[in-house]
């Protein structure tokens, strides 16, 4: 077993570290010398791909947080609507459907019931189906009219970390080749986009290489009761994502919010010495949120918040405000959740493995959940 884990205590923590490995593998063979994306395995045609008016991305827990990040991508880059939902919520209100609708199902296991019967359903209803799944063979791709397979290889470990990684590149790359086909971007955006992302697994390599920091902070707060993370746009699914971790690994009572939602709610659980970590969108950002974001750093901080900031590298206007930062390599703004992500699930695998926690095998648990 100790090879299996690759010389890692658990498959959580070697699972983490295989994450450069799963973006480069997802990336691999999906586009051409010069930049142009090659999807053939999207066995939908051409025609009604550029035929969809409106998608609709189904999942449960980690893959739904892939599922948000989606929709930023996709709008954005297609000007097709996304709307992301879970996947047993959809199926039980009637949802409007129709053959110009593209369901995008994302599954680690891809046998997930919930995620299936959604599926089902869609079809059903006369949507184009896509599934995105780490799982060969697996039901729901088989059932869906294409799949698009992540390649972060077999995941173990019952929290989902490098399938995350892959399923949001893999997002990307669906995004990318919807908005080549309806020519939405320029073909050199794409190209540029493209080149970005291939340098992702070199720069989540140097986040796991630098995870000293996260992993001392992690010990020390073994004690926490309770944990917020704040993030904005892209940046939300990762807090989410962050708080999720920390429920089903350490067991720690913990939320994730959208920044700007704030004032509207959470602020009053601010007291004195709460742990709060906030998400920073890139200075670069094109709707000016991180001036927005290190306001809110300093209104949690005014009421006694012990902040905990994930930034971009060089971002020193964040300094003054945070307890500790944690920097990652710089990208651009829409493909951040591949680096800001780690960092939170490095914090809490270290948190719950220093409270003698099995982060591989979390109480109540299970890797994929085969019933409603
Ligand atoms: C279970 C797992 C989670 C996973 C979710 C969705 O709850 O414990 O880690 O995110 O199912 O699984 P799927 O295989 O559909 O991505």
């Amino acid at each position: 077993a100790a090879a299996e884990k690759g010389g890692f205590a658990t498959f959580m923590e070697k699972e983490i570290y295989d994450q450069p490995q799963a973006v480069a593998d997802t990336l691999l063979g999906r586009s051409d010398a010069e930049g142009n994306l090659i999807l053939d395995e999207l066995r939908i045609s051409e025609d009604e791909l550029k035929s969809i008016r409106k998608i609709i991305v189904l999942a449960c827990g980690t893959s739904s947080y892939a599922g948000m990040v989606a929709k930023y991508a996709i709008e954005r880059w297609c000007r097709i609507p996304v709307e992301v939902e879970l996947s047993h919520e959809f199926r039980y209100r009637d949802p409007i459907i129709d053959a110009n609708t593209l369901v995008v199902s994302i599954s680690q296991s891809g046998e997930t019931m919930d995620t299936l019967m959604a599926v089902r359903y869609a079809k059903e209803q006369g949507a184009r189906t896509v599934s995105i799944c780490n799982t060969n063979g697996s039901t729901i791709p088989r059932e869906s009219d294409a799949v698009l397979y992540t390649h972060a290889g077999p995941e173990i470990a019952v929290a989902s970390t490098k399938a995350f990684l892959a399923q949001i590149t893999a997002a990307y790359l669906l995004g990318l080749y919807m908005a080549q086909l309806t020519k939405k971007l320029y073909s050199q955006e794409i190209k540029d986009i493209l080149a970005d992302l291939a340098e992702i697994p070199a720069k989540v390599q140097q986040i796991l290489d630098n995870a000293s920091q996260i992993k001392d902070l992690a010990r020390a707060m073994a004690e926490a009761s309770s944990v917020l993370f704040l993030g904005r746009n892209v940046g939300y699914p990762v807090a989410l994502e962050g708080a999720l971790k920390l429920k089903e690994l350490a067991y720690i009572h913990a939320e994730g919010f959208a920044a700007g939602e704030l004032k509207h709610g959470p602020i009053a659980l601010i007291d004195e010495g709460q742990p709060v970590f906030v998400v920073v969108p890139s200075p670069m950002d094109r709707h000016s949120l991180h001036a927005k974001v290190v306001s809110n750093i300093q209104e949690v901080r005014a009421r006694g918040a012990k902040t905990i900031v994930v930034a971009e590298a060089g971002d020193e206007t964040v300094k003054e405000y945070a307890e500790q930062v944690f920097y990652v390599p710089e990208t651009q703004p829409m493909l951040m959740p591949l680096l800001t992500t780690v960092p939170l699930q490095i914090f809490a695998c270290e948190l719950a493995t220093a409270k003698g926690y099995d982060v591989d095998q979390p109480r109540n648990l299970a890797k994929s959940v085969t019933v409603e």
